[in-house]
């Protein structure tokens, strides 16, 4: 097992989060390809994990901080860590010190690159990226919202720890209307998944919906609304884990659409 850079031969396996065979990903769409193309000249830094066969079973993504929800710059901040573990492909390939590879690769990156510190987030509960595997690897809390925490590593003496960027406005209802606001900024696949799947429902019912874009991997998007992805229904977000299905998604806006009829 090594760890070697994003190569172009990667690139699709990447946009996709190792998942190329998976059907949900084809919902996925163009936004992380585009993020991509936007971000390699703004400091993005991608590291595979390689195992003997040359597959690739594990990827880390930071970027510069002020691309990111936190408030301060001169930072890099792990977007995402995964370490593929589906028992689809190559089967579970977790808890064999890959992701520990991975992390220490980009902390050392980072030290390279002269950044004041690493910073990382994760979830407070015992799933998806957990907060509590970065406390083992030496990462310090630094904020809060709600489940979601920031951690960070500082490279330098008297540097001071960023926050998180909550949510700065009210989402402005449309009277009479379903309203679907989208902020995209492209990153994470399964974002990307939420936001297609709301555009095509919101097509269908176009006629009672006002859909609403906000490319938030434009900075003065990010820095007006304080939001980097979410997609919101009549002002509640629709995603608070896994995708929800393009079937279960439906269903909630014909709910809203009938109540307007
Ligand atoms: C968090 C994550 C990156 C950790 O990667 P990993 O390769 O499983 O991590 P490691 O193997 O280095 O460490 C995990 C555990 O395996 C143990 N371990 C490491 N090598 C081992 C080995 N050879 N045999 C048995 N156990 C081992 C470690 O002690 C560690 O124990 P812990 O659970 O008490 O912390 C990975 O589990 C993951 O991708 N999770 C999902 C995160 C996610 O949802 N990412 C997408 C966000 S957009």
């Amino acid at each position: 097992m090594k760890i070697i850079d994003l190569e172009s031969k990667h690139k699709d396996n990447y946009f996709h989060c190792l998942e190329e065979w998976s059907d949900e990903m084809k919902d996925a769409g163009d936004s992380k390809e585009k993020w991509y193309e936007k971000m390699k000249d703004r400091g993005l830094r991608v590291k595979l994990a390689e195992d003997d066969q040359g597959r690739i079973c594990g990827m880390i993504q930071y970027v510069p901080s002020e691309y990111s929800f936190v408030d301060t710059a001169g930072f890099y901040i792990v977007k995402c860590i995964w370490v593929y573990g589906y028992k689809e492909g190559m089967g579970n390939q977790q808890k064999k010190g890959i992701g520990t590879q991975l992390i220490e690769a980009a902390e050392q990156d980072c030290r390279e690159l002269d950044t004041n510190g690493l910073l990382v987030w994760g979830i407070s509960m015992p799933f998806f990226m957990r907060a509590s595997w970065f406390k083992k690897h030496g990462f310090k809390k630094i904020d809060k919202d709600n489940i979601r925490i920031l951690l960070w590593k500082p490279f330098k003496e008297g540097v001071i720890p960023p926050k998180l960027v909550k949510k700065k406005k009210k989402l402005e209802l449309i009277e009479g209307k379903v309203t679907v606001q989208a902020f995209v900024n492209g990153w994470c696949p399964a974002s990307n998944i939420v936001y297609e799947r709301m555009k095509k429902i919101s097509e269908e019912f176009k006629e009672y919906i006002v859909f609403e874009y906000y490319d938030t991997s434009n900075k003065e998007v990010f820095d007006e609304w304080g939001v980097l992805d979410a997609v919101y229904l009549d002002g509640k977000v629709v995603q608070k884990g896994a995708p929800p299905s393009y079937e279960k998604l439906y269903s909630k806006v014909a709910k809203k659409v009938s109540r307007l009829k």
